[in-house]
């Protein structure tokens, strides 16, 4: 089985469908959480090349991760990462997240970059790429992106308090952070 990786655009709007139907299944596997999205707003994706697609060689759709923006792009999330069952623990999802972190960094180099997760897989990738935990108060503060959340089965605890503490872990890259690293390493 060869998996292909690529920045998604509009040949890939076939499998918009198919992806919800992957978001739906995985939300309902033990301690998933994930925002499940339309196909219409994962094909807005695909078109503004914002999205990673990771294809079996016979057509078959094995992974998805989507960039979104906020904050006037102060902020990129790297969002909806979804495996297919079928291709799980074979390092796609690090593939998949190294892509779409390329692909932000590429994008909105200036940017912070987080996700936030309950998955140890998503933690361990995070931490090999430079992300740091961070709490909620490091991340941004539009409400659009927390009522994103809704749907998940935490998101009572979300709203109890005021956006601040869940259950995910929040993990921030800090562009300027590199930075700080190379001055220190140059004294
Ligand atoms: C989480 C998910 C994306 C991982 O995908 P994957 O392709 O199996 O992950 P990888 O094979 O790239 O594994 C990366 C690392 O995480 C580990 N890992 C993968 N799944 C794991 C699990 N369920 N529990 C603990 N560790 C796990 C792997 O062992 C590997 O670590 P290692 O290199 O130190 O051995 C996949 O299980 C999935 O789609 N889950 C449902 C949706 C979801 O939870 N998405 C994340 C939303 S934030």
């Amino acid at each position: 089985m060869k998996v292909n990786i690529a920045v998604a655009d509009q040949s890939h709007f076939k499998y918009a469908e198919k992806i919800v139907e992957m978001m739906e299944g995985s939300s309902k596997e033990r301690g998933t959480v994930l925002a499940i999205r339309t196909p219409e707003y994962i094909k807005d994706k695909m078109e503004n090349h914002k999205a990673i697609i990771a294809l079996d060689e016979d057509g078959t759709i094995a992974g998805f991760s989507y960039i979104e923006t906020w904050s006037h792009t102060k902020f990129v999330a790297n969002s909806g990462l979804i495996v297919a069952p079928k291709y799980r623990r074979s390092g796609l999802a690090r593939q998949i997240k190294r892509r779409i972190f390329e692909l932000s960094r590429e994008m909105y180099p200036y940017a912070k970059i987080f996700s936030i997760t309950t998955q140890l897989a998503v933690m361990k990738i995070n931490n090999e790429l430079g992300f740091k935990p961070v709490s909620f108060s490091e991340l941004t503060s539009e409400q659009e992106f927390w009522e994103g959340c809704y749907g998940c089965p935490n998101y009572d605890i979300l709203q109890r308090n005021d956006c601040k503490i869940c259950l995910c872990t929040a993990l921030l890259y800090d562009p300027s952070d590199e930075k700080k690293q190379q001055k220190q390493q140059e004294i």
